[in-house]
């Protein structure tokens, strides 16, 4: 009897010494799942698969990333709250969908604050970026650096030269109030809507137009059904990479070091695709002949100007007015 407790013992313990090796031999190295909405042909999607590639080169078997496009895992508007929970470790979203947990970034929304994407990249290299990508600390989530898309443009059912032309459409927005403002200045209804959702509301004409990068357009193939697109070049698209707090500190200090020298290669690489694709991609819409391409004169971009600029004054207080100056002088 004894005898056979004692074996049942011994069994017992192996067992669950086996168990315990097998769930570190299964667990296997640390994995980072970095969600984004887009397709993998995008300035996000590639610097997404190069952060993979350099972080399996430098740092496989111990550390490795995969990647989900397309909302394949989470959309942008579920991604920050299921990195917060730890379902996800990085994403990108656009600098338009953080207003549930800083209104500080709200700056990127501002209509024709940037010029160029030379300002964007001056302004995000400064002080004031550094602060900016810091804004979501007190949440739980860390900043990592910003990705480059470029401006936006506005595709439409309908051709749109002058703020008029909108008046009465319904153009769906990122999850932003700033955007949501900005449409409103034209007498435009703005819906927020996930980037999954665009094409088919496009094409079943539930809503009439949109604003994107040439990039995003040309992937997600806005322009297949949207007869019209101004190149108005009036707003901004860019990214912020971010991943949690705690899953950041988690990752051991050296490791941390070279997942952070990989982002930062990554990013650079992305920065280099999003300038080629916002020429290419346009380029390509404009061999489809599915879309025309409306472009402004300068009286007709002054009325965009002059209708959608007061909404700087109405998010002044939330953003910050020496955040608008500085932000407003890197165009110089
Ligand atoms: C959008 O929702 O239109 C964009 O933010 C998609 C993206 O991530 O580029």
């Amino acid at each position: 009897m004894m005898f056979k407790k004692i074996t049942t013992l011994v069994a017992t313990a192996a067992l669950s010494a086996c168990l315990v090796s097998g769930a570190a031999i299964a667990g296997g190295p640390m994995t980072i799942k970095f969600s984004h909405v887009v397709a993998e042909n995008t300035p996000k999607g590639q610097m997404a698969n190069k952060f993979k590639d350099l972080v399996a080169e430098r740092l496989g078997g111990k550390i490795q990333v995969e990647v989900f496009p397309n909302s394949q895992l989470f959309g942008d508007n579920k991604v920050l709250e299921a990195m917060l929970l730890g379902d996800v470790q990085m994403a990108a979203p656009a600098l338009s969908k953080f207003s549930r947990y800083t209104k500080k970034l709200q700056i990127f929304d501002l209509p024709f604050l940037f010029r160029d994407m030379a300002a964007v990249e001056k302004f995000q290299n400064s002080a004031k970026g550094d602060e900016l990508l810091a804004s979501l600390q007190k949440k739980g989530l860390v900043g990592l650096g910003y990705l480059h898309n470029g401006l936006k443009q506005l595709s439409s059912s309908q051709p749109l030269t002058v703020p008029a032309d909108a008046d009465g459409l319904k153009f769906r927005i990122m999850s932003s109030d700033v955007l949501a403002a900005q449409f409103k200045a034209v007498n435009a209804t703005p819906l927020k809507k996930p980037f999954s959702e665009v094409f088919t509301l496009l094409q079943t004409k539930a809503i009439d137009g949109q604003e994107n990068t040439w990039s995003n357009i040309f992937s997600k193939k806005f322009f297949e059904v949207q007869p019209y697109i101004t190149e108005s070049n009036h707003g901004l698209l860019d990214y912020m990479i971010v991943t949690s707090k705690e899953f950041w500190m988690s990752v051991p200090e050296a490791d941390r070091a070279i997942v952070k020298k990989s982002l930062d290669e990554a990013i650079a690489f992305g920065n280099e695709v999003a300038l080629k694709k916002s020429q290419d991609d346009r380029q390509k819409i404009v061999a489809s002949k599915r879309s025309e391409i409306i472009t402004l004169d300068d009286a007709q971009r002054n009325q965009w100007v002059e209708v959608m600029k007061p909404v700087w004054e109405e998010f002044e207080k939330e953003i910050g007015k020496d955040m608008i100056d500085a932000a407003y002088k890197s165009n110089m």
